[in-house]
């Protein structure tokens, strides 16, 4: 159990944010955000608020900043403000006013007078259904066993068929650190600091959009308060302070408020998402069709992929079937959330699955055991290592699963009842390269580009390190969140600690040699030796030995660096690789007022090694509790002329401490090193998967009342 070790920093109030750097000179910019959901900017009237006091600048298409479309060296193009005048949603960014305080640029960009060729808009996911597109990216797929001529035909020929329709809701990043950033030139050197979830990334899309080298950017990100994949890409405040900054010769802070986080960054899509299971008797499943739509913005820049990042892999089938679908609509860009594709997509088929369990009145613990999948249908490669039957084994226990009735059960005014649901996520690495420092002083340091958006990886880095390198973890310093450090990947897709956690292994043994070659060296201290290394000393065959230090201090030397680098290889050509889980629900409805709450919650999980149980426990926890957000209680609502009716933490609601009583979290622990040096699977985002669906299992496990949409609110349960 290691307490984070930028903790104390966090909540002290010491560690510095994006927004918390502030300058000599500095200005402020404020966002101008479009009032209609559709249509072409005709005129922008500014010269109210550049005659405002304190207004330096005020940018819009038809005079604006230096900047061009971005490339993402992970995303492609990214979407950069004030590049043309059409306007694809309603609080799209379409100005930008700076000012020598934040208070005048904001009242200057209230004097903004915009004046619009209005389009109709549509916002809805089920007015879009008629236009649906085929998703880029992801191509039909069906594998249907010898013989079978269609997906139809194996569901006909199946003894139980169960075929609904789910739906999901827009869902909106909401991190604490609303997105933000400030930026300085110094000649033609631009630092940028703002949160986000891969410094090098954000340095690469920036000089990208500013048309300069990128050598000469550097983003720093040490602290990033919460990113969720909402600070993938980099963010309109940041593309707007750095070219504002650029063209003013000063510093230049811009900062989203809350309400504005909801329009001009992006969310989660909806979905609509078609399943249809056939089974034999025995449960035996024959038979799995997943047909999703899901929204995307008017530039289709983003799939959430249900259909594919779900039903592709979780159940063993011998004919599947699967499409997937984009809306483009006049919302917001929909982008990476938590479980991008699985989140919506396990509430769909974990549902339906449970739909089927009813359907042949077995206990659906029982049903996806007897369908788990050894590899993903469709492919040779079989998992590297899986441990869900045991996941489910362990949680049925701790959670009294046995006592589950098929008819739940009352307790006074309540209906009480309990749901089960899987949890997976494809388990992945990015090339990451980490850096050592073996110091002098016996200390070291540890560095890379990555970023701990409240991960935990930042105490990752020195956990495996102190382990690598046989020191006390006290005398490693972690680095991250700097563009000028090796390039360390991103936090996104679960992936940090199997990437930089295996380079950091690597430069162990980099840097190990390094030390050895010093001190063997002529002149060195332990010249001509055999040497080795144990718990941070040297070795010499003849008994001699010396700490790091020590050997540096010998040679005058006041460090020795070594970097290491670790990339997804011939690994990917002999398994499949994934986290799984068991989440269990409990909930109460009251029989009067229908009201749901959660009453228990426990999630138990194959994520191989766990390096930190503290930080993985609170990991795998908040993911389960945005699940039952999910569940109960999130969906942004876009009102007809597309304008959200509830974009803001007022309207929008989310869960707090009195809504989540009770909440357990178990890991079976099996490293897998057929995965990655270190042997963990990632646990960044399955922790919300299956969540919703183990609600709404409980719903109807309660009440016998199946929602096959969420947020599930007391109007559907009348
Ligand atoms: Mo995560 S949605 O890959 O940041």
């Amino acid at each position: 159990m290691t307490s984070r070790l930028d903790g104390p920093l966090k909540v002290t109030g010491q560690a510095k944010y994006g927004a918390d750097h502030n300058f000599p000179g500095m200005a402020y910019g404020y966002l101008v955000l479009s009032t209609i959901a559709h249509g072409e900017i005709e005129t922008m009237d500014v010269t109210a608020a550049k005659g405002a006091p304190g207004v330096l600048g005020v940018y819009t298409p038809f005079d604006p900043l230096e900047l061009s479309k971005a490339q993402s060296p992970l995303f492609g193009e990214t979407w950069v403000p004030l590049q043309d005048r059409e306007v694809a949603y309603y609080g799209q960014p379409i100005g930008f006013v700076v000012a020598e305080t934040f208070e005048q640029a904001r009242d200057a960009a209230m004097l903004v007078e915009v004046g619009y060729r209005a389009r109709p808009a549509v916002t809805s996911l089920e007015d879009g259904l008629a236009t649906a597109e085929e998703a880029p990216g992801t191509e039909d797929l069906a594998v249907l066993a010898e013989g079978v001529e269609s997906i139809e035909e194996a569901l006909a020929a199946s003894s139980v068929v169960v075929e609904q329709t789910y739906r999901t809701a827009t869902q909106n990043h909401a991190a604490m650190e609303p997105h933000s950033a400030v930026a300085v030139w110094e000649s033609d050197a631009l630092t940028v600091y703002s949160g986000n979830q891969g410094s090098d990334l954000q340095a690469a899309e920036l000089a990208s959009a500013l048309g300069v080298d990128g050598a000469s950017v550097r983003a720093l990100n040490p602290f990033v308060g919460g990113a969720f994949g909402g600070k993938a890409r980099t963010s309109a405040p940041a593309f707007l302070a750095a070219a504002a900054a650029r063209a003013l010769g000063r510093p230049v802070k811009a900062a989203l408020t809350r309400e504005q986080v909801f329009t001009a960054t992006a969310g989660r899509a909806a979905t609509v998402q078609k399943i249809a299971l056939g089974a034999a008797e025995d449960g035996t499943l024959i038979a799995v069709r997943h047909d999703s739509w899901c929204a995307t913005a008017a530039d289709r820049s983003f799939v959430e992929p249900t259909s594919h990042g779900t039903s592709r892999e979780w159940y063993a089938t011998q004919n599947l079937a699967l499409s997937q679908k984009i809306v483009p609509l006049n919302v917001p860009p929909t982008t990476f959330m938590r479980a991008p594709g699985e989140a919506p997509g396990s509430f769909a088929l974990e549902s339906a699955i449970d739909e089927l369990a009813v359907a042949l009145g077995m206990d659906p613990i029982e049903l996806r055991r007897r369908n788990s999948s050894i590899a993903p249908p469709g492919k040779d490669l079989q998992w590297s290592s899986k441990h869900l039957d045991e996941c489910f084994q362990i949680g049925a226990q701790r959670f009294g699963w046995a006592q589950r009735s098929p008819r739940g059960r009352e307790d006074g005014d309540w209906l009480v009842g309990m749901g089960v649901a899987t949890a997976m996520f494809p388990a992945l690495r990015f090339p990451a390269t980490v850096e050592i420092t073996l110091r002098e002083d016996g200390t070291v340091v540890i560095s890379t580009s990555g970023a701990d958006p409240g991960t935990g990886l930042l105490t990752v880095l020195a956990l495996v390190g102190a382990e690598s390198l046989a020191v006390p973890v006290e005398r490693i310093t972690p680095r991250l969140g700097d563009s000028a450090f090796p390039s360390g990947g991103m936090s996104g897709g679960s992936t940090a600690t199997a990437s930089a956690g295996s380079a950091v292994m690597v430069a162990a043994v980099e840097v190990i040699d390094a030390l050895l070659a010093l001190a063997s060296a002529p002149g060195g201290p332990l010249a001509g030796a055999e040497l080795s290394y144990e718990d941070g000393r040297v070795l010499a065959e003849d008994g001699r030995s010396m700490s790091f230090g020590e050997v540096l201090r010998a040679v005058d030397r006041e460090s020795v660096s070594a970097t290491g680098s670790s990339a997804p290889g011939e690994e990917l050509t002999k398994h499949s690789f994934s986290s799984f889980g068991a989440q269990f629900c409990e909930v109460r409805v009251h029989k009067w007022t229908r009201e749901t709450r959660l009453s228990r919650m426990l999630g138990v999980f194959d994520c191989g090694r766990i390096i930190n149980e503290k930080a993985a426990r609170s990991q795998a926890l908040g993911g389960m509790i945005w699940g039952v957000s999910a569940a109960l209680h999130e969906a942004l609502e876009f009102e007809g002329s597309g304008r959200p009716a509830n974009g803001d933490l007022a309207g929008y609601l989310v869960p707090v401490n009195a809504d989540i009583p009770e909440a357990d979290v178990e890991f079976v622990r099996y490293p897998d090193t057929l995965h990655n040096a270190v042997g963990s699977k990632g646990l960044g985002e399955i922790g919300t998967v299956g969540v919703a669906a183990a609600v709404a299992n409980a719903v109807y496990n309660a009440t016998g009342l199946r929602v096959r949409h969420i947020p599930i609110t007391i109007e559907d349960l009348l």
